[in-house]
């Protein structure tokens, strides 16, 4: 019970449990992770798939060719798939004022190339999915970036990669990660209605779409399940970053479901029955307080804690219970049309309604969420 097999589509970045753990305060607790390991133990675990950062290849071989072989090996060893792939363009001092937006020119056109071969070897992997996550993109000071002309260029880059997709060939689409701020002071295309907004303004809005991710939209104050059904309204989930979060603070990365318990139920409620397709990717970074082992058993948690919050979603959804205040709540009136068919705003204008009575009526909604709560608890 409570098991994942590859079915679950479960993945996993190389750099979450390979996060060594270095913080902005303290070094590293933990030693780097071959990422032949982590395939294996990922592969062991019922996990999917794993995704990669260009850089996180080289962990602990610098040899980019050799390093890409092991790795290719592995995953055929394993069956362990490459569903998606990004690049890091945050580490290196270069990247210090952004990528895509750097003011300095000759970083955006370096940063651009860096994209470009790691896109060749996601094709290669049979990723599907090319992530963009702009984490240096942003300022500290509003005197030091013209946001505007920011916005240009960002557009400028996706522009210039979906062609270079298209004229691949390649099976790939973009999916922009939002987050407001970290490492930045404050970085652009902060949450999910910024990024919808930009995708909008691209040449080909069409292969680009949205990676959020559960703690970035929480850091924000944002209701991230709210943020992920917009998304799904606008057929823009290409992807999702899987983990926990307490509210505004830095950046967690908590195992899934060890922030804000209720939001993650929510959101495997929303994702198992919203038509979301897509892997399931945990984007966590194991407790600095944890050893090498422990790693293993928080990434098993990631998974553990998705499978039993789909068994509450599914008997919370059967509960009769549910079904009933539901309706008495009138959620599912709802999606009635507020117009019938064939009906038009003269036939609105003709009716009225007892405002008095229509608004004494009760939804009756805490009863609806204490019994999303005793699911929760498991004491239905
Ligand atoms: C974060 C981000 C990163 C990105 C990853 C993909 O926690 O700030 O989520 O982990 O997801 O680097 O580019
Ligand atoms: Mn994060
Ligand atoms: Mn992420
Ligand atoms: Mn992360």
């Amino acid at each position: 019970m409570y098991t994942p097999t590859p079915e679950d589509r479960f993945t996993f970045g190389l750099w979450t449990v390979g996060w060594q753990a270095r913080d902005p305060f303290g070094d590293a607790t933990r030693a780097p992770l071959d990422p032949v390991e982590t395939v294996h133990r990922l592969a062991e675990l019922g996990a999917y798939g794993v995704t990669f950062h260009d850089d996180d290849l080289l962990a602990v071989e610098p040899d980019r060719a050799r390093a890409i072989e092991s790795f290719r090996k592995a995953l055929s060893e394993t069956g362990l798939k490459a569903p998606m792939a990004t690049t890091n363009l945050f580490t290196h001092p270069v990247f210090k004022d952004g990528a895509f937006t750097s003011n300095d020119r000759d970083v955006r056109r370096y940063a651009l190339r860096k994209v470009i071969r790691n896109i060749d070897l996601a094709a290669e992997l049979g990723a599907t999915t090319y992530v963009c996550w702009g984490g240096r993109e942003g300022a500290e000071s509003d005197a030091a970036k013209d946001v505007r002309a920011a916005l240009d260029r960002y557009k400028e880059g996706f522009d210039l990669l979906c062609q270079y997709v298209i004229d691949k060939g390649y099976d790939i689409r973009f999916a922009i990660e939002p987050k407001p701020n970290e490492p930045r002071g404050d970085i652009l295309l902060p949450t999910i209605g910024h990024a919808l907004g930009f995708i909008n303004e691209l040449e080909h809005p069409e292969m680009v779409g949205l990676n959020p991710e559960v703690g970035h939209e929480q850091m924000a104050g944002l209701n991230f399940v709210h943020g992920i059904a917009q998304a799904l309204w606008h057929g823009k989930l290409f992807h999702i970053d899987l983990n926990g979060q307490h509210g505004p603070k830095y950046d967690q990365d908590l195992v899934f479901g060890h922030g804000d318990l209720k939001s993650a139920f929510f959101l495997v409620d929303l994702l198992e029955n919203g038509g979301y397709e897509g892997p399931r990717h945990f984007d966590y970074k194991p407790l600095r307080t944890d050893d090498a082992e422990d790693v293993w058993a928080s990434a098993a948690a990631n998974m553990r804690t998705y499978l039993i919050l789909k068994e509450k979603s599914t008997a919370f959804r059967a509960d009769p219970e549910v079904r009933e205040a539901l309706a008495a709540g009138k959620v599912t009136e709802l999606a009635q049309p507020t117009l019938a068919e064939g009906e038009g705003y003269e036939d609105l204008l003709k009716e009225s309604i007892d405002v008095a009575a229509v608004g004494e009526r009760g939804f009756h909604f805490t009863r609806l969420n204490q019994l999303a709560v005793e699911h929760l608890l498991g004491v239905r």
